[in-house]
């Protein structure tokens, strides 16, 4: 008999050639657990996704009763459903209210496909813009607005008329014209190292879309639902989207994502040609039922009062001679180190000997990254960090 370990690395297509292989048999809260009963602290959610921790019990409960009614009916869009139903309602009541129409689906690569499509069609367009070192997703259209060339060169051809613009860079939004159907931007860049906008640049970034006539896109995928310690980032900003993208934390740990745009711009998928934009998992019943739970976690548990002060907890802790900068917003935070060659020891000792889990980003390796589960406690918060500063301390001495 081979063991899970010999079977992922025989059969599970590879994604890079060094894999973490950690072995986990079952989560909790802030913690994973292996099978040898190893714990480890997970300090970056699964990439942003268990915002209520791992295994939530409203989470599970809100699973286990639609598990009892039913699984997937029908393609998306078709039949009365309770979950995606009520879902779609709890969102709109999170946003200002011109964004009352939902499409559901099953990750944020296929949010961003949607809203590009709608874009389109809305605007009757075809450029579309996104920023430098943006990550929108690897599916095709995403990956063309994913601001990375490395990343799309053994791809290509990709969409055409896909123009990249400097985040924060106010003089490049004259780029952004009447033949642009969209700006697609991270309301805060995540895998770029974490990079918040600057004074004014997002309103301005607003301002010029509405001259322009260009829908204006906020990808929250990572940085919504709570994470920052408003339900959405664009709250702490002062601006609103045309469409907004949400997935990751959104399930609670089930698989979900949806974009968000007024219902007058949504009706473009029914006609000409109807059915404009399909999908036959789309809404599932059970994400649903699990993302529902999951808002009403982060609402009634309270968890955004907790956020600032859980980043300032971390942010005093960590200093240290060799932590050049920590960035952030929220629980959305970055560490930086001179370089990868500092920073992967650090992260691999505070997994082997700490029993701690961090990362790095895409297009960011010499910054660490922590976005643990926003119910982290303090004491999670304190033992986090003395475990980080001790590998710290054993790497660079
Ligand atoms: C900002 C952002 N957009 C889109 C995506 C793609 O989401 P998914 O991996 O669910 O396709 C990600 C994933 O990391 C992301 O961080």
């Amino acid at each position: 008999m081979l063991t899970p370990r010999q079977l992922f690395l025989r059969h599970q297509a590879q994604t890079s050639d060094f894999p973490l292989l950690l072995e986990i048999e079952r989560a909790e809260g802030v913690y994973m657990y292996g099978p040898d009963g190893q714990r480890y602290l997970d300090l970056i959610s699964g990439i942003g996704v268990s915002n209520v921790g791992h295994r939530h019990p409203r989470v599970l409960a809100a699973i286990q009763q639609q598990l009892d009614k039913y699984l997937h009916l029908m393609v998306y869009g078709e039949l009365v459903q309770a979950p995606p139903a009520e879902l779609a309602h709890a969102l709109h009541q999170t946003l200002p209210p011109h964004l009352d129409g939902v499409f559901f689906t099953n990750s944020g690569t296929e949010a961003v496909e949607g809203a590009l499509k709608l874009a389109k069609r809305h605007t009757g367009r075809t450029e579309l813009i996104s920023c430098y070192n943006a990550y929108h997703g690897s599916t095709q259209g995403a990956l063309s607005v994913t601001g990375s060339e490395d990343f799309k060169r053994s791809y290509r051809p990709l969409l055409p008329d896909v123009r990249h613009i400097g985040f924060n860079n106010v003089s490049d939004l004259q780029h952004i014209t009447e033949r642009t159907a969209a700006v697609i931007v991270e309301t805060v860049q995540g895998e770029a190292g974490v990079r918040v906008a600057e004074n004014g640049y997002l309103q301005a970034l607003r301002q010029r879309c509405l001259y322009t006539g260009a829908l204006l896109i906020l990808d929250e995928i990572q940085c919504g639902f709570g994470r920052t310690g408003t339900f959405w980032a664009f709250e702490q900003f002062g601006i609103y989207p045309d469409i907004l993208l949400t997935a990751k934390g959104m399930g609670g740990g089930m698989p979900i994502g949806a974009f968000i745009a007024p219902q007058r711009i949504m009706a473009g998928f029914k006609s000409n040609p109807i059915l404009g934009h399909l999908t036959t998992f789309g809404g599932h019943p059970v994400s649903c039922a699990a993302a529902l739970a999951t808002l009403r976690t982060i609402q009634e548990e309270n968890l955004l009062a907790g956020v600032a002060e859980k980043a300032a907890r971390f942010r005093e802790q960590l200093r240290h001679p060799a932590i050049r900068a920590v960035r952030g917003c929220g629980l959305l935070m970055a560490v930086e180190f001179d370089s990868f060659a500092v920073l992967k020891p650090i992260i691999d000792r505070a997994l082997s000997h700490e029993g701690v889990l961090t990362d790095w980003f895409l297009f960011c390796d010499n910054s660490l990254r922590l976005a643990p589960p926003l119910t982290i406690s303090n004491s999670e918060i304190d033992e986090s960090c003395t475990a980080l500063l001790r590998a710290i301390d054993y790497v660079v001495g």
